[in-house]
């Protein structure tokens, strides 16, 4: 296993206005997030929604540039946006988003635009490379004539997909793939990801705020609270024993028939990234909560399991403080 990519303490602040004359409200979408990718490997990253996730995913791919922080590929930093080198690095790393629609250009078919980044990238194009593709999308070569409203919805994010593969990237970043998708076909296109990532051996960065969705697919997964990853590890281990208690409430959140132990309500404000709360941003909303969380924040760091975990109680005390 070899790291692709590596993104250390990245911060994004988004400048509001509030009202005409209002002051400027500055918002900090991620703040101070860290993450490894690993080659054909996925990371799921998970939190509910205005957590900072699609920030993070516009982040890792060089889509916007950070305010503070770094984004490290084949250890190389992120070229400047725009540039050359940028465009070439693009060409390894691609996305997916929620709504393949929006994605698609409505005008042309789907066949020029699955060959699109094949022309752009000076790669072999013409419509025997292009069926392959859309057969590797679970399409057939026949789809290339059709345009966009002419398919379903999971037609269309298999098209999506199709293009993405085009330009053979190192890295997929799937931001909520299938959150807009009817229930029935979900499934479907979860397993094509899954396949697709194993067979191509790309690296995955799968978005979602769906914990069960990340579990599926993901070799690892980050839980993520207002701009930052709170817990990371194994997935099963995560969903078993989750160490961060907003963890713990997204997996009880769960529907899972029989199961004992009861869901856990978060009470409180919902988090608002333009007022972060001091120490541990989670306290407010925590039943565990001590003074320490309301002044120290804790740092995301591992556990004798692994498990990284930023909260101050998830962590056996140090002999030191204990004597
Ligand atoms: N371009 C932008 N301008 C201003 N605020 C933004 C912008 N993009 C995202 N935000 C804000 O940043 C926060 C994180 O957003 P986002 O990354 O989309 O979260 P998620 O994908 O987890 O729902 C939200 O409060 C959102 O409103
Ligand atoms: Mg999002």
């Amino acid at each position: 296993m070899s790291v692709l990519l590596q993104a250390r303490d990245l911060v994004r602040l988004y400048r509001l206005r509030r009202g005409i004359f209002g002051r400027a409200v500055e918002l900090r979408a991620v703040d101070g997030l860290s993450l490894t990718l690993q080659r054909g490997r996925t990371l799921g990253l998970v939190g509910e929604s205005g957590c900072g996730k699609s920030t993070t995913g516009r982040l890792v791919l060089g889509l916007e540039a950070p305010d503070a922080g770094q984004v490290q590929v084949d250890g190389a930093p992120m070229p400047p946006i725009g540039g050359r080198a940028w465009r070439q690095q693009r060409a390894r790393m691609q996305m997916v988003f929620q709504d393949p629609l929006g994605a698609l250009d409505r005008r042309l078919s789907i066949g020029a635009q699955v060959e699109e980044p094949l022309i752009i990238h000076g790669l072999p194009a013409g419509p025997a490379r292009v069926a392959e593709l859309l057969m590797e999308a679970g399409l057939r070569p026949d789809h290339a004539q059709r345009y966009p409203h002419e398919l379903s919805g999971g037609q269309r994010q298999r098209a999506v997909l199709a293009r993405a593969l085009a330009t053979a990237p190192e890295l997929l970043v799937c931001d909520e793939p299938i959150s807009a998708l009817d229930v029935s076909i979900q499934a479907q296109v979860m397993n094509l990801l899954m396949e697709l990532q194993a067979r191509r051996g790309m690296a995955m960065l799968f978005i979602s705020h769906d914990l069960r969705a990340v579990r599926q697919v993901s070799h690892r997964i980050a839980v993520m609270y207002l701009g930052r990853i709170v817990e990371e590890g194994e997935p099963d281990e995560v969903l078993k024993t989750p160490a961060h208690p907003y963890a713990r409430a997204l997996v009880s959140a769960i529907p899972h028939p029989g199961r004992r132990g009861r869901r856990i309500l978060l009470t409180g404000d919902p988090p608002n990234p333009a007022d972060r709360p001091s120490g541990c941003a989670f306290h407010p909303r925590c039943a565990e909560a001590v003074a320490r969380c309301r002044t120290e924040a804790p740092v995301l760091r591992p556990r004798p399991d692994g498990r990284l975990v930023a909260c101050h109680l998830a962590h056996a005390p140090l002999l030191s403080q204990v004597a």
